[in-house]
């Protein structure tokens, strides 16, 4: 396959002119090395996305690189027998725009370590519907179920619902077998949240609780947004019920006690999808292509864009106004 000599790639700087981000055109030299060179055709749009695109996280750590956590495409070329020229694979998190080239450019060169080949059911498209938003909500689970989470706990509590890992948490974690409560901000999202398997939609006020201990409510959780809400998720959580922190969009701190540890023995889970261990994360993408898969995948893809439309997405997220996942058409 012939590998074009140049292509669009959506680049982040931080030099003496400052940080900054935009189309360029470059070639596969620009690229970090690699042994395989995939033909990108899709990729997404996650928070880290958006931080890094805009500068208003430190995520990547040199400069400049293409950004992008997500890819997926088709392999052009590989030193790693493992691959060959036209296998489907994906990759997520690894490192992507962080350390080293992302997946919002024409063509990546990847570390072969981390490439994933497509699970049989699964499509190029429907891994980037997923892609580290899924990843991630599917890892909680993971994590969850390890610790012996049980649907007798009661129902999964799901914060940031409406957003790219809060929705697919909703539909994975209803799939296997969950009652779901969705909380959300947009109480005008509510049909949306029902429409891929929450039971129930909750305002953002049912964990505004300041109180070390509350009365039950939920069996457990995965809290994207960090802060007070998660503090009174562990408030309400019942006996040995699990809660999964994954993010932070409103915050990095933790106002709790220990109370919800010692006293109902509650587990708090950390869940950091980007260095997740080969092994895991091939379970994972097996559980993602199978039982996991999310049945309103095409529901939860709310918007289609090409590389020129990025920046008018991240401000929409940073902003938490957006909802659903962004996919990004590369190819
Ligand atoms: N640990 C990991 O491995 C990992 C992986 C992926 C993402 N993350 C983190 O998980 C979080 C969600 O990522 P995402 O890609 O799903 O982002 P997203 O699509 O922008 O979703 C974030 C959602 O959080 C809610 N929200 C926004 N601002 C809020 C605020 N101030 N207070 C309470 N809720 C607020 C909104 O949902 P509602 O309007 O429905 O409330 C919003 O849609 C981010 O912090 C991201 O960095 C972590």
């Amino acid at each position: 396959m012939t590998i074009a000599e140049n292509f669009s790639a959506f680049r982040i700087h931080d030099d003496q002119a400052g940080y900054r981000s935009g189309i360029e055109s470059i070639s596969l030299d620009d690229l970090n090395p690699g042994e395989v060179v995939i033909r990108t055709a899709w990729s997404s749009v996650n928070f880290k996305d958006a931080l890094a695109g805009t500068g208003q996280g430190k995520i990547l750590r040199r400069f400049p690189l293409v950004g992008g956590i997500d890819v997926a495409g088709h392999v052009v070329a590989s030193t790693d027998k493992a691959f060959k020229e036209g296998d489907p694979v994906l990759v997520t998190g690894s490192g992507l725009s962080e350390t080293r080239d992302g997946g919002y450019a024409g063509y990546a060169r990847l570390d072969s370590r981390w490439v994933i080949p497509m699970p049989s059911g699964l499509d190029l498209r429907e891994s980037m519907i997923l892609g580290t938003a899924g990843f991630t909500a599917a890892l909680a689970l993971y994590r969850m179920l390890e610790n012996r989470q049980t649907p007798a706990h009661g129902p999964l509590a799901v914060t940031g619902a409406t957003g790219g890992v809060g929705s697919l948490a909703v539909d994975i974690f209803s799939s296997a077998g969950f009652e779901v409560h969705a909380i959300s901000g947009k109480a005008d999202q509510a049909d949306y949240l029902k429409s891929i398997g929450a039971s129930q939609v909750l305002g953002r006020e049912a964990l505004a609780s300041t109180r070390p201990m509350e009365s039950v409510r939920f069996g457990g959780g995965l809290d994207n947004v960090g802060g007070g809400m998660l503090a009174s998720l562990l408030a309400q959580t019942a006996p040995y019920g699990n809660v999964a922190s994954a993010g932070l969009v409103a915050g990095h701190d933790l106002p709790a006690t220990v109370m919800p540890f010692i006293i109902r023995g509650v587990s708090l889970l950390g869940v950091a999808s980007a260095g997740t261990a080969r092994s895991v994360r091939d379970d994972i993408w097996r559980h993602l292509a199978d039982d996991w898969k999310p049945a309103h995948l095409e529901t939860i893809c709310t918007r289609e864009i090409t590389l020129e439309g990025l920046p008018g997405v991240f401000n929409g997220m940073l902003s938490g106004a957006s909802f659903g996942r962004t996919l990004v058409r590369i190819g």
